[in-house]
């Protein structure tokens, strides 16, 4: 018998059992350490017993395999609390990658949810909807922005910043032959997997295969000062995207002088500055937006995971100068900012946004890293306790893989980040002191026991 996780499989040389094995590659009944060591034995799970084993058959035979999922079936969630489809506990510090921001089944969201689901859901944007315009207006009134355009996701946000800054170059440059087409990215960026915004995408894996992917983009060290305002001086720069705070690339933060200067760069070549706060932005870092804490503003600003607490929504904030360049039918999406996740939106927003919501996701985050400082700081492998709120990573010395399985298998989801040696701990920003303390117990426990 070969285990996945902490359910074994058969040796039975079905096609799915097959796909399975390769796909997880997981350890056969142990837990190995960082060493290469084996720690533990795993509990075995029957084949027939489990639901979750049939699930995962199944999806390793219906579904491309674009993800390496962990081997876990969830099936219900309430608050920070996360349930598999055997009933065993998850104590959610992934939130579904930055996304339940509000945790799960947050009875106002629900309410927004269903009372909008059963008045209306989706007309398109043929029409004018009431909850796409009063979401747009909460936004506008709460950030550098004028105006809004909605999409579908992170990727797509990025995907009309990209489009919205090469028609803002034309416009604006009409007479130039050599209109500014090109970008600049940075080092342990993540902007999304569609070609343009996956052509910001630091990473060279996932960028190679794709290729010939939107040309024109260049990759400069996260924090370069030097190197940024001297590209950006050579005018041919449509716009700088950056993320204030870096997620999937490790939990980095920008300086204020960094993006300080990329703002002057930008302002005295007539490039666009655009923030990516797919991630860390509406609430994440303590402020509502993270660009807040360094003191300067974009001219565009995309969004996404959090905005609906789980329904698929993206935005783009602009300024009036770059909104007043785009014309009917230069962008559109069928199902952008429809009623039913605007409504969702706003419950989030409305919820978030509150000045005592927000101070506590910075003492909610202080006390979040100081425990894990004191807690895990001690051990050999711990490098590093970063972030800003309520994304927080873990600089380990070696992989964070067996470290988050172990969490994983103890009943607590985090997830890794950087070139994977960096535990990423996203919480919903409703999480409490008591299960911030369990959840550091939980990683303690398994980094000693890993050691
Ligand atoms: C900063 C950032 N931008 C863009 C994206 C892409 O978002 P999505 O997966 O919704 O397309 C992500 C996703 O992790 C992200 O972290």
């Amino acid at each position: 018998m070969a285990s996945l996780g902490q359910i074994t499989l058969p040796r039975a040389p079905s096609l799915e059992m097959s796909l399975l094995r390769r796909r997880f590659n997981q350890p056969i009944k142990t837990r190995i350490g960082f060493n290469g060591r084996i720690v533990s034995k795993q509990a075995q799970v029957s084949v027939k017993a489990s639901v979750s084993q049939k699930v995962i058959e199944e999806e390793a035979r219906v579904l491309v395999g674009t993800y390496a999922r962990a081997p876990v079936v969830l099936s219900s969630g309430k608050g920070c609390k996360l349930m598999d489809a055997e009933g065993k506990e998850y104590l959610d510090c992934a939130s579904g990658i930055a996304v339940n921001a509000l945790g799960h089944g947050d009875p106002v969201w629900l309410q927004a949810v269903t009372d909008q689901a059963s008045l209306l859901a989706h007309v398109s944007n043929v029409y004018y909807t009431i909850p796409q315009i009063e979401l747009a207006k909460r936004l506008v009134a709460s950030s550098f922005a004028d105006r809004v355009f909605f999409c579908n996701s992170g990727t797509e946000a990025n995907e009309a910043a990209i489009k919205f800054s090469r028609k803002f170059q034309r416009f604006t440059h009409p007479q130039d032959k050599e209109v500014a087409t090109r970008f600049i990215a940075f080092t342990n960026s993540f902007h999304g997997r569609t070609l343009g915004a996956l052509a910001l995408t630091s990473k060279e894996q996932y960028r190679t295969p794709f290729e010939p992917i939107m040309p024109g983009v260049t990759f400069l060290e996260y924090g370069n000062i030097q190197a940024a305002t001297d590209l950006i001086r050579s005018g041919k720069i449509a716009a700088v995207f950056v993320e204030p705070i870096q997620g999937e690339g490790g939990v980095y933060s920008a300086t204020k002088e960094f993006l300080q200067s990329l703002r002057s760069a930008c302002d005295a070549a007539g490039s666009l500055l655009v923030f990516d706060e797919v991630q860390c932005g509406l609430g994440r870092t303590g402020n509502l937006w993270a660009y807040e804490a360094f003191g300067v503003t974009p001219d565009i600003m995309t969004l996404a995971k959090p905005l609906a607490g789980g329904l698929p929504i993206g935005a783009v904030l602009v300024t009036e100068k770059v909104a007043e360049t785009i014309k009917y039918g230069d962008h559109g999406s069928t199902f952008a900012g429809n009623p039913l996740v605007c409504s969702a939106a706003i419950a989030v927003f409305d919820k978030v946004s509150k000045p005592s919501f927000l101070s506590s996701i910075s003492s909610k985050g202080l006390y979040f890293k100081d425990l894990l400082v004191e807690k895990l700081g001690g051990n050999v492998h711990v490098k590093e306790v970063r972030g800003e709120g309520l994304i927080i990573g873990v600089e380990l010395d070696v992989q964070a893989g067996p470290l988050v399985d172990a969490c994983r298998d103890s009943g607590l989801l985090i997830l890794t980040a950087g070139k994977g040696n960096v535990v990423r701990i996203v919480p919903p920003l409703i999480i409490s002191e008591e299960e911030i303390e369990r959840a550091v117990e939980i990683m303690s426990h398994n980094l000693n026991a890993l050691d």
